[in-house]
């Protein structure tokens, strides 16, 4: 069993799928994994880390010949698969709904696609889970950088020249991401308040020291929505989700946007009428603005300064912190794999809960049932 990391190929990626320590795992599970050359520099890990953990270091070519399975965080081009073996697993994140073109290749190319990013929201895989792993580090990312760009303090101080007031932080999307902003904002003391469209989320905001702001007067999703996700919300309530926020947000110094839906584009949460009652110097960082956007004019890796207000964002906020993001992602592959190891076929088995769930293509076609749907 051969299991390949290549490099990862995309501009704004600095993560790498594999860590010292998870090889030295999958080595004991009797795997020969074999990383590429300089694959977790831009992440801290060197090879001669790799080396000592137990890894073969190679090129490009060298690390896909045989290989069994492939690990990657965003999912590499197909040509670069060449030499891995007829039907070989390539578990990572494909963006399926974004990158049709790319699934389709891997099914013509006979390989099996895990998507990482299907993984089911069931309590057995939540120590496999990318996307909680990497929204939760973007989370505290956001308010790090936002922080970062604003031009006063987040605590209120008192100093022998006076008074500095705490800054006022909203949150939008109390998922992963936005638990985690709540949770830094406060600590670095500024007054909290935060909201989402799952009822759910009140109790979960309140516990954290901050303050629910809810559309009272139209239903909005109850409990935690299906399988802890949203959906697009109807006209009526985004009317009113709209009068509470612009009531709101104009009070502001710092916002963070983390609202997604699972196969669309993200919810447009502030226009730029809101953006322009708010005080010059606030922050807004948009943690979707990969996905579309919350933001009206937000765009990705710039900072845009709209009405005296920065609008910010990153096309990969968890590759902003390289090392921890892939210690996490490296652990949720090795939780993913090792939980169906089996011993005396020397490889994992997938189930059907899980594996219809993260299984894209199988066979040069196309499998999974939320992209024939
Ligand atoms: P997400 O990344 O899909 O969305 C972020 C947040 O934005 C969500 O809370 C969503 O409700 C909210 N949102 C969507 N549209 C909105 C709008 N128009 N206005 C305001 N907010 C809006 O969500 P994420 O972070 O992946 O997690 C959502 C839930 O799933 C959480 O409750 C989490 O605890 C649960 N979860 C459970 C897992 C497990 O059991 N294995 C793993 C991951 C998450």
């Amino acid at each position: 069993m051969r299991i390949a990391i290549l490099k990862e190929r995309a501009a704004d990626e600095s993560r790498v799928a594999i860590i010292p320590e998870t090889v030295k795992k999958f080595t004991a599970l009797g795997a020969v994994v074999v990383v590429e050359k300089g694959a977790g520099a831009a992440a801290s890990f060197s090879d001669d880390a790799y080396i000592d953990a137990g890894a073969q270091v190679g090129t490009a070519a060298k690390v896909v010949t045989d290989a069994d399975i492939i690990l990657g965080i965003q999912a590499p081009d197909v040509a670069l698969l060449k030499g891995a073996r007829p039907g070989a697993w390539v578990a990572a994140s494909f963006d399926p709904f974004g990158q049709k073109d790319r699934v389709q290749a891997y099914a013509a190319g006979g390989f099996e696609a895990l998507a990482m990013e299907f993984m089911p929201r069931i309590t057995r895989a939540q120590s496999m889970d990318v996307l909680s792993s990497q929204s939760n580090l973007a989370g505290y990312k956001a308010v790090i950088a936002a922080a970062n760009e604003y031009g006063r303090a987040f605590p209120m101080m008192m100093t022998a020249a006076g008074t500095i007031t705490a800054a006022r932080a909203f949150i939008m999307g109390v998922g992963v991401a936005g638990l985690q902003a709540i949770a830094t904002a406060r600590r670095l003391g500024a007054q909290v308040s935060a909201t989402d469209v799952r009822s759910a989320t009140k109790e979960q905001i309140q516990s954290l020291g901050a303050k629910p702001i809810f559309v009272e007067n139209v239903a909005g999703i109850e409990g935690e929505g299906s399988g802890g996700y949203a959906t697009e919300m109807s006209e009526e309530y985004q009317k009113a989700q709209a009068e509470l926020v612009s009531n709101h947000i104009a009070k502001q110094d710092i916002v963070i946007t983390t609202a997604l839906i699972p196969g669309r584009a993200a919810p447009r949460l502030i226009s730029d009428a809101q953006i322009a009652s708010m005080k010059p110097g606030s922050v807004i960082f948009d943690l979707a603005v990969a996905q579309g956007g919350n933001v009206e004019g937000s765009v990705a890796d710039q900072i845009v300064l709209r009405h005296g207000v920065k609008i910010m964002g990153y096309s990969n906020t968890a590759a902003h912190l390289a090392t921890d993001a892939s210690a996490l992602y490296a652990r949720n592959l090795y939780n993913f794999l090792s939980a169906f190891w089996d011993a005396e076929a020397g490889k994992p088995v997938l189930d059907e809960e899980i594996g219809d769930a993260v299984r894209l293509t199988r066979d040069g076609k196309i499998v999974n049932e939320r992209l024939l749907g």
